[in-house]
């Protein structure tokens, strides 16, 4: 059951045209606060591209181990995660020259308490059910920040002070991402020699998980920030 509806928002209706098993929305209001302080939003979003192409790296070798594959990477393995990888550091030069623009710079510590909760949940030391978690929680940020994208995009169009720039960014992100949810999700859910009503089950419980993750962190300004009360 999801912790809350999605609301009648525009990013809400952007969400309904594309596959969102999401079980948290977003509010309104969300959005709003965080593009008061858009280089602030932009450092947070610039080491996020930087930590999901770094993971889709760290991911290209670690397939699990399967008599069946004799050595090889499952069909798609090293070609899907190097793409993601490729995209995201795109998506990072994207993001730091839009930052460099509007006069900021790239910080040198970044923290991020939402992936860490999230990564909490990884099976570590597991083999095969560590991989099928990392996929997994690689799928939910991907998601999340799918969404994230869709109510930052919806809050620029109705803002009369619009910023076509960061509009642009959002909405052409938004697709890519959700791009990425499904890549990383289909190699969870056929992971060799997994079992198909196991995975099909953690996925299920992964995304509960996630909505009270999400729905329960503070408020800063970032992509994975919560609400402010
Ligand atoms: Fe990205
Ligand atoms: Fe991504």
């Amino acid at each position: 059951m999801p912790l809350n509806e999605p609301a009648a928002s525009p990013a809400a209706r952007m969400m309904q045209k594309v596959d969102c098993p999401l079980r948290w929305y977003t509010p309104e209001s969300w959005a709003k606060m965080q593009l008061l302080d858009p280089c602030a939003l932009l450092n947070d979003h610039a080491h996020l591209e930087k930590k999901a192409a770094s993971n889709a790296l760290s991911l290209v070798a670690h397939w699990p181990s399967d008599r069946h594959l004799g050595g090889v990477a499952p069909e798609g393995w090293v070609h899907g995660l190097t793409t993601i990888a490729n995209d995201e550091t795109e998506h990072l030069r994207l993001v730091l020259r839009l930052l460099d623009k509007r006069g900021g710079s790239l910080s040198k510590g970044h923290s991020n308490p939402y992936a860490a909760d999230l990564r909490a949940l990884v099976r570590a030391g597991q083999g095969k059910l560590e991989t099928a978690d990392r996929l997994m929680v690689s799928a939910l940020i991907e998601l999340r920040s799918c969404e994230r994208f869709a109510c930052l995009a919806a809050e620029l169009e109705s803002s009369a002070g619009a910023d076509p720039e960061l509009l642009r960014l959002y909405k052409g992100l938004w697709a890519a991402e959700h791009g990425h949810f499904h890549a990383f999700l289909e190699l969870a859910l056929e992971l060799p020699g997994a079992d198909r009503a196991e995975q099909d089950a953690r996925w299920a419980w992964m995304l509960g998980q996630e909505a009270q993750i999400i729905s329960k962190q503070n408020f800063y300004i970032g992509m994975h920030a919560g609400v402010k009360n």
